[in-house]
Protein backbone atom coordinates (compact mmCIF):
# COMPACT_ATOMS: atom_id res chain seq x y z
CA UNK A 1 0.00 0.00 0.00
CA UNK A 2 1.21 3.48 -0.61
CA UNK A 3 1.33 5.37 2.48
CA UNK A 4 -0.37 8.86 1.81
CA UNK A 5 -3.19 7.13 -0.67
CA UNK A 6 -5.49 7.41 1.48
CA UNK A 7 -4.81 10.34 3.49
CA UNK A 8 -7.63 13.04 2.74
CA UNK A 9 -9.56 10.69 0.58
CA UNK A 10 -13.41 10.53 1.80
CA UNK A 11 -14.34 6.74 1.53
CA UNK A 12 -17.85 5.42 2.16
CA UNK A 13 -18.24 1.87 3.79
CA UNK A 14 -21.67 0.00 3.12
CA UNK A 15 -22.34 -2.05 6.30
CA UNK A 16 -19.52 -0.95 8.04
CA UNK A 17 -20.85 -1.84 11.22
CA UNK A 18 -20.03 -5.88 10.49
CA UNK A 19 -17.36 -7.99 10.31
CA UNK A 20 -15.55 -6.60 6.84
CA UNK A 21 -16.09 -3.28 6.58
CA UNK A 22 -15.22 -2.29 10.15
CA UNK A 23 -12.03 -3.97 10.08
CA UNK A 24 -11.92 -1.93 6.40
CA UNK A 25 -12.29 1.19 8.73
CA UNK A 26 -9.93 0.19 11.24
CA UNK A 27 -7.28 0.14 8.18
CA UNK A 28 -8.42 3.18 6.76
CA UNK A 29 -8.80 5.37 9.93
CA UNK A 30 -4.89 5.62 10.67
CA UNK A 31 -4.04 6.18 7.26
CA UNK A 32 -5.54 9.42 7.38
CA UNK A 33 -8.81 8.75 5.71
CA UNK A 34 -12.08 10.43 6.02
CA UNK A 35 -14.58 7.43 7.14
CA UNK A 36 -17.82 7.25 6.14
CA UNK A 37 -20.04 4.14 7.52
CA UNK A 38 -23.42 3.37 6.13
CA UNK A 39 -25.24 0.21 7.98
CA UNK A 40 -28.68 -0.57 7.97
CA UNK A 41 -28.19 -2.29 11.41
CA UNK A 42 -30.21 -5.33 10.17
CA UNK A 43 -30.46 -8.49 12.15
CA UNK A 44 -29.43 -11.39 12.50
CA UNK A 45 -26.24 -9.85 10.55
CA UNK A 46 -23.09 -8.54 12.22
CA UNK A 47 -23.64 -5.40 12.87
CA UNK A 48 -21.98 -3.84 16.16
CA UNK A 49 -20.77 -0.77 17.79
CA UNK A 50 -18.39 -2.46 19.59
CA UNK A 51 -16.94 -2.83 15.88
CA UNK A 52 -15.94 0.52 15.88
CA UNK A 53 -15.35 1.01 19.18
CA UNK A 54 -11.53 2.37 19.08
CA UNK A 55 -12.05 4.38 16.31
CA UNK A 56 -14.99 6.20 17.31
CA UNK A 57 -15.14 9.78 17.00
CA UNK A 58 -13.01 9.30 14.22
CA UNK A 59 -15.30 7.85 11.17
CA UNK A 60 -19.25 9.01 10.31
CA UNK A 61 -22.03 6.86 10.86
CA UNK A 62 -25.48 7.49 8.73
CA UNK A 63 -27.81 4.75 9.64
CA UNK A 64 -28.98 3.84 6.57
CA UNK A 65 -30.25 0.87 3.93
CA UNK A 66 -28.40 0.48 0.77
CA UNK A 67 -32.36 -0.40 -0.59
CA UNK A 68 -32.74 2.81 0.05
CA UNK A 69 -31.66 4.34 -3.16
CA UNK A 70 -32.47 7.93 -2.60
CA UNK A 71 -30.30 7.80 1.38
CA UNK A 72 -27.76 5.97 -0.29
CA UNK A 73 -27.11 8.16 -3.22
CA UNK A 74 -26.73 10.77 -0.61
CA UNK A 75 -23.94 9.61 1.27
CA UNK A 76 -21.97 8.49 -1.70
CA UNK A 77 -21.78 11.86 -2.93
CA UNK A 78 -18.60 13.24 -2.65
CA UNK A 79 -17.21 9.57 -2.02
CA UNK A 80 -13.65 9.00 -3.66
CA UNK A 81 -13.53 5.20 -2.79
CA UNK A 82 -16.24 3.67 -2.38
CA UNK A 83 -16.61 -0.32 -0.27
CA UNK A 84 -19.51 -2.10 -0.53
CA UNK A 85 -19.86 -4.42 2.14
CA UNK A 86 -23.68 -4.43 2.97
CA UNK A 87 -25.24 -8.19 2.53
CA UNK A 88 -27.42 -10.43 3.71
CA UNK A 89 -24.72 -12.87 3.94
CA UNK A 90 -26.94 -15.70 5.28
CA UNK A 91 -26.37 -19.01 2.77
CA UNK A 92 -29.36 -20.27 4.13
CA UNK A 93 -31.36 -17.40 4.73
CA UNK A 94 -30.77 -16.91 1.00
CA UNK A 95 -32.78 -20.15 0.57
CA UNK A 96 -35.47 -19.68 3.16
CA UNK A 97 -35.94 -15.86 1.60
CA UNK A 98 -34.95 -15.74 -1.57
CA UNK A 99 -36.99 -12.09 -2.35
CA UNK A 100 -34.90 -10.85 0.51
CA UNK A 101 -31.66 -11.89 -0.77
CA UNK A 102 -32.70 -10.25 -4.15
CA UNK A 103 -33.80 -7.39 -2.47
CA UNK A 104 -30.52 -6.66 -0.64
CA UNK A 105 -27.69 -8.63 -3.05
CA UNK A 106 -28.95 -7.41 -6.02
CA UNK A 107 -31.16 -4.18 -5.63
CA UNK A 108 -29.39 -2.97 -3.21
CA UNK A 109 -26.15 -4.03 -5.02
CA UNK A 110 -27.55 -1.92 -8.24
CA UNK A 111 -28.47 1.44 -6.17
CA UNK A 112 -24.87 1.35 -4.87
CA UNK A 113 -23.58 1.07 -8.39
CA UNK A 114 -26.33 3.65 -9.59
CA UNK A 115 -25.24 6.14 -6.67
CA UNK A 116 -21.46 5.81 -7.97
CA UNK A 117 -22.10 6.70 -11.80
CA UNK A 118 -24.57 9.69 -10.88
CA UNK A 119 -21.84 10.76 -7.92
CA UNK A 120 -20.04 12.86 -9.76
CA UNK A 121 -16.96 12.46 -8.32
CA UNK A 122 -16.30 8.99 -9.79
CA UNK A 123 -15.08 7.27 -7.12
CA UNK A 124 -13.85 3.83 -7.34
CA UNK A 125 -15.98 0.81 -6.42
CA UNK A 126 -14.22 -2.31 -4.77
CA UNK A 127 -16.93 -4.98 -3.97
CA UNK A 128 -16.89 -7.47 -1.63
CA UNK A 129 -17.49 -10.59 -3.47
CA UNK A 130 -17.58 -14.37 -2.03
CA UNK A 131 -16.55 -17.70 -2.84
CA UNK A 132 -20.55 -18.93 -2.63
CA UNK A 133 -20.16 -17.45 -6.53
CA UNK A 134 -18.17 -20.33 -7.64
CA UNK A 135 -20.28 -23.17 -5.85
CA UNK A 136 -18.56 -26.51 -5.78
CA UNK A 137 -14.76 -27.19 -6.00
CA UNK A 138 -14.39 -29.05 -10.07
CA UNK A 139 -10.82 -28.52 -10.23
CA UNK A 140 -7.96 -27.37 -7.58
CA UNK A 141 -6.90 -24.46 -7.25
CA UNK A 142 -9.91 -22.67 -8.33
CA UNK A 143 -9.04 -19.29 -10.14
CA UNK A 144 -11.10 -16.80 -11.95
CA UNK A 145 -11.60 -19.49 -14.98
CA UNK A 146 -13.24 -21.64 -12.59
CA UNK A 147 -16.94 -22.32 -13.40
CA UNK A 148 -19.54 -20.82 -11.68
CA UNK A 149 -21.94 -22.93 -10.41
CA UNK A 150 -23.75 -21.52 -7.05
CA UNK A 151 -25.34 -23.64 -4.64
CA UNK A 152 -27.72 -21.27 -3.65
CA UNK A 153 -29.38 -18.14 -3.60
CA UNK A 154 -26.79 -15.67 -2.42
CA UNK A 155 -23.99 -17.23 -4.08
CA UNK A 156 -26.26 -16.42 -7.27
CA UNK A 157 -27.53 -12.87 -6.51
CA UNK A 158 -23.76 -12.46 -5.66
CA UNK A 159 -22.26 -13.37 -8.85
CA UNK A 160 -25.16 -10.92 -10.53
CA UNK A 161 -23.66 -8.56 -8.48
CA UNK A 162 -20.46 -8.66 -9.55
CA UNK A 163 -21.82 -8.52 -13.02
CA UNK A 164 -23.76 -5.36 -12.81
CA UNK A 165 -20.36 -4.29 -11.43
CA UNK A 166 -18.16 -5.07 -14.46
CA UNK A 167 -20.46 -4.60 -17.09
CA UNK A 168 -20.92 -0.88 -15.43
CA UNK A 169 -17.44 -0.42 -15.99
CA UNK A 170 -17.68 -1.73 -19.60
CA UNK A 171 -20.66 0.54 -20.20
CA UNK A 172 -19.91 3.54 -18.06
CA UNK A 173 -15.98 3.35 -17.54
CA UNK A 174 -16.97 3.45 -14.01
CA UNK A 175 -14.01 2.09 -11.53
CA UNK A 176 -15.32 -1.21 -10.16
CA UNK A 177 -13.48 -4.16 -9.25
CA UNK A 178 -14.20 -7.38 -7.22
CA UNK A 179 -12.61 -9.54 -4.48
CA UNK A 180 -14.00 -13.04 -3.96
CA UNK A 181 -13.68 -13.13 -0.20
CA UNK A 182 -13.31 -16.96 0.93
CA UNK A 183 -13.24 -18.34 4.39
CA UNK A 184 -12.83 -15.58 6.31
CA UNK A 185 -12.21 -15.31 10.55
CA UNK A 186 -11.05 -12.79 13.27
CA UNK A 187 -11.56 -10.53 15.26
CA UNK A 188 -14.88 -8.79 14.67
CA UNK A 189 -17.19 -11.10 13.38
CA UNK A 190 -20.05 -12.04 14.75
CA UNK A 191 -20.42 -14.85 16.90
CA UNK A 192 -23.90 -14.45 18.51
CA UNK A 193 -24.76 -17.63 16.34
CA UNK A 194 -23.78 -20.40 13.76
CA UNK A 195 -25.07 -18.76 10.19
CA UNK A 196 -21.96 -18.02 9.51
CA UNK A 197 -18.56 -17.83 9.87
CA UNK A 198 -18.62 -21.02 11.65
CA UNK A 199 -14.57 -20.63 12.65
CA UNK A 200 -15.47 -17.60 14.99
CA UNK A 201 -18.70 -19.44 16.61
CA UNK A 202 -16.55 -22.12 17.66
CA UNK A 203 -13.87 -20.34 19.12
CA UNK A 204 -16.97 -18.76 21.13
CA UNK A 205 -18.18 -22.29 21.61
CA UNK A 206 -14.87 -23.39 23.33
CA UNK A 207 -13.89 -20.20 25.31
CA UNK A 208 -17.12 -21.29 26.85
CA UNK A 209 -16.19 -24.46 27.16
CA UNK A 210 -18.63 -26.09 25.14
CA UNK A 211 -18.70 -28.52 22.72
CA UNK A 212 -17.82 -27.88 18.84
CA UNK A 213 -20.75 -29.61 16.78
CA UNK A 214 -18.68 -30.92 14.06
CA UNK A 215 -21.00 -32.38 10.75
CA UNK A 216 -20.22 -35.65 9.24
CA UNK A 217 -16.52 -36.07 9.50
CA UNK A 218 -15.39 -32.82 9.37
CA UNK A 219 -12.83 -33.81 6.46
CA UNK A 220 -13.74 -31.32 4.12
CA UNK A 221 -10.62 -29.46 3.18
CA UNK A 222 -11.20 -24.88 3.41
CA UNK A 223 -9.01 -22.42 2.37
CA UNK A 224 -8.83 -19.74 5.50
CA UNK A 225 -7.85 -16.67 5.86
CA UNK A 226 -7.60 -14.20 8.88
CA UNK A 227 -9.27 -10.75 7.99
CA UNK A 228 -6.15 -8.59 8.14
CA UNK A 229 -5.17 -10.14 5.01
CA UNK A 230 -8.53 -9.48 3.66
CA UNK A 231 -8.96 -6.12 4.48
CA UNK A 232 -4.98 -5.35 2.87
CA UNK A 233 -6.43 -7.27 -0.40
CA UNK A 234 -9.89 -4.73 -0.35
CA UNK A 235 -7.72 -1.50 0.00
CA UNK A 236 -4.66 -2.78 -2.41
CA UNK A 237 -7.97 -2.96 -5.04
CA UNK A 238 -9.15 0.35 -4.34
CA UNK A 239 -5.63 1.59 -4.82
CA UNK A 240 -4.29 0.09 -8.30
CA UNK A 241 -5.58 0.65 -11.30
CA UNK A 242 -4.52 -2.38 -12.45
CA UNK A 243 -7.66 -3.86 -10.11
CA UNK A 244 -10.61 -1.38 -12.28
CA UNK A 245 -12.82 -3.97 -14.31
CA UNK A 246 -11.54 -6.94 -12.49
CA UNK A 247 -12.24 -9.28 -10.03
CA UNK A 248 -10.37 -11.91 -8.20
CA UNK A 249 -9.96 -14.88 -6.31
CA UNK A 250 -8.88 -14.52 -2.72
CA UNK A 251 -7.39 -16.95 -0.65
CA UNK A 252 -4.22 -18.89 1.27
CA UNK A 253 -3.59 -21.31 -1.54
CA UNK A 254 -3.71 -23.74 1.48
CA UNK A 255 -6.56 -26.86 2.47
CA UNK A 256 -6.82 -27.46 5.97
CA UNK A 257 -9.47 -29.82 7.09
CA UNK A 258 -12.26 -28.46 9.04
CA UNK A 259 -11.92 -31.05 12.25
CA UNK A 260 -7.96 -29.87 11.85
CA UNK A 261 -9.12 -26.11 12.30
CA UNK A 262 -11.18 -27.08 14.72
CA UNK A 263 -8.45 -29.35 16.81
CA UNK A 264 -6.15 -25.86 16.47
CA UNK A 265 -9.10 -24.30 17.64
CA UNK A 266 -9.20 -26.84 20.76
CA UNK A 267 -5.44 -26.29 21.42
CA UNK A 268 -5.47 -22.42 21.57
CA UNK A 269 -8.44 -22.17 23.99
CA UNK A 270 -7.56 -24.96 26.19
CA UNK A 271 -11.33 -25.57 27.99
CA UNK A 272 -12.63 -28.60 28.28
CA UNK A 273 -14.67 -28.77 25.22
CA UNK A 274 -14.55 -31.31 22.81
CA UNK A 275 -15.59 -32.21 19.40
CA UNK A 276 -18.98 -33.81 18.97
CA UNK A 277 -19.43 -35.43 15.58
CA UNK A 278 -23.00 -35.18 14.86
CA UNK A 279 -25.04 -36.03 11.49
CA UNK A 280 -25.53 -33.66 8.62
CA UNK A 281 -28.71 -31.97 9.11
CA UNK A 282 -30.28 -31.99 5.52
CA UNK A 283 -30.71 -28.45 4.94
CA UNK A 284 -27.09 -27.68 5.82
CA UNK A 285 -25.81 -30.42 3.69
CA UNK A 286 -27.76 -29.74 0.77
CA UNK A 287 -25.94 -25.94 -0.14
CA UNK A 288 -22.77 -27.46 1.38
CA UNK A 289 -19.71 -26.91 -0.74
CA UNK A 290 -16.91 -29.56 0.46
CA UNK A 291 -13.27 -29.01 -0.05
CA UNK A 292 -12.65 -25.21 -1.39
CA UNK A 293 -9.01 -24.34 -2.16
CA UNK A 294 -8.46 -20.94 -3.60
CA UNK A 295 -5.12 -19.90 -5.91
CA UNK A 296 -4.03 -16.16 -4.86
CA UNK A 297 -1.75 -15.90 -8.30
CA UNK A 298 -4.09 -13.05 -10.10
CA UNK A 299 -4.17 -11.21 -6.81
CA UNK A 300 -0.51 -11.92 -6.24
CA UNK A 301 0.62 -10.69 -9.56
CA UNK A 302 -1.85 -8.13 -10.80
CA UNK A 303 -1.82 -6.19 -6.99
CA UNK A 304 1.19 -7.54 -5.52
CA UNK A 305 -0.89 -8.80 -2.46
CA UNK A 306 0.39 -11.82 0.11
CA UNK A 307 -0.86 -13.32 2.97
CA UNK A 308 0.63 -12.27 6.21
CA UNK A 309 -0.84 -13.80 8.37
CA UNK A 310 -0.95 -17.72 9.13
CA UNK A 311 -3.04 -19.66 10.43
CA UNK A 312 -1.81 -20.13 13.94
CA UNK A 313 -1.14 -16.51 14.51
CA UNK A 314 -4.92 -15.68 13.25
CA UNK A 315 -6.32 -18.17 15.51
CA UNK A 316 -4.51 -16.77 18.51
CA UNK A 317 -5.04 -13.25 17.73
CA UNK A 318 -8.74 -13.77 17.58
CA UNK A 319 -9.05 -16.37 20.57
CA UNK A 320 -7.25 -13.35 22.39
CA UNK A 321 -9.88 -10.75 21.03
CA UNK A 322 -12.98 -12.66 22.15
CA UNK A 323 -11.55 -13.43 25.51
CA UNK A 324 -10.94 -9.89 26.32
CA UNK A 325 -14.13 -8.45 24.97
CA UNK A 326 -17.19 -11.40 25.69
CA UNK A 327 -19.70 -9.39 27.06
CA UNK A 328 -19.63 -7.04 23.56
CA UNK A 329 -20.08 -10.07 21.31
CA UNK A 330 -21.17 -13.49 23.00
N1 LIG B 1 -17.45 -13.17 6.39
C1 LIG B 1 -17.15 -13.99 5.39
O1 LIG B 1 -16.68 -15.12 5.62
C2 LIG B 1 -17.37 -13.56 3.97
C3 LIG B 1 -16.96 -14.45 2.98
C4 LIG B 1 -17.18 -14.09 1.66
C5 LIG B 1 -17.75 -12.87 1.35
N2 LIG B 1 -18.13 -12.03 2.33
C6 LIG B 1 -18.78 -10.79 1.92
O2 LIG B 1 -18.32 -9.69 2.68
C7 LIG B 1 -19.38 -8.75 2.87
C8 LIG B 1 -19.50 -8.40 4.32
O3 LIG B 1 -19.75 -9.57 5.08
P1 LIG B 1 -19.50 -9.60 6.64
O4 LIG B 1 -18.86 -10.88 6.95
O5 LIG B 1 -18.85 -8.34 7.08
O6 LIG B 1 -21.00 -9.66 7.18
P2 LIG B 1 -21.62 -8.98 8.48
O7 LIG B 1 -22.94 -9.62 8.70
O8 LIG B 1 -20.66 -8.97 9.61
O9 LIG B 1 -21.82 -7.47 8.02
C9 LIG B 1 -22.78 -7.10 7.08
C10 LIG B 1 -23.25 -5.70 7.46
O10 LIG B 1 -24.09 -5.25 6.41
C11 LIG B 1 -25.19 -4.58 7.01
N3 LIG B 1 -26.29 -4.67 6.04
C12 LIG B 1 -26.94 -5.76 5.63
N4 LIG B 1 -27.86 -5.42 4.72
C13 LIG B 1 -27.77 -4.08 4.55
C14 LIG B 1 -28.45 -3.16 3.72
N5 LIG B 1 -29.43 -3.54 2.91
N6 LIG B 1 -28.08 -1.86 3.78
C15 LIG B 1 -27.09 -1.44 4.61
N7 LIG B 1 -26.44 -2.28 5.42
C16 LIG B 1 -26.77 -3.59 5.39
C17 LIG B 1 -25.48 -5.32 8.29
O11 LIG B 1 -26.20 -4.51 9.21
C18 LIG B 1 -24.07 -5.64 8.76
O12 LIG B 1 -23.54 -4.65 9.59
C19 LIG B 1 -20.63 -9.39 2.29
O13 LIG B 1 -20.86 -8.87 1.00
C20 LIG B 1 -20.28 -10.85 2.19
O14 LIG B 1 -20.97 -11.50 1.14
C21 LIG B 1 -17.95 -12.35 3.64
Amino acid sequence: MKANYFSGKNVLVTGGLGFIGSNICHKLVPLGAEVMIYDACLDPYGWNFANIKEIKGKVRFIKGDTRDAKALAKAVKGADIVFDCASQISHSISVEKPLLDIEINCVGALNVLEAVRNSGTDPVLVYAGTRGQIGQMKYCPIDESHPTDPVDMNGINKLAAEKYCLLYHKLYGLKATSVRINNAYGERCQVRHADYGIVNYFIRLAIEGKDLPVYGDGAQKRDYLHISDITDAMLIASEKKEAIGEYFMLGSGEGVSFIDMCNLILSKTGGKSRLRMVPWEKGRKAIEIWDFIVSHEKISKCLGWSQKTGIEEGINRTVAFYRERRSEYF
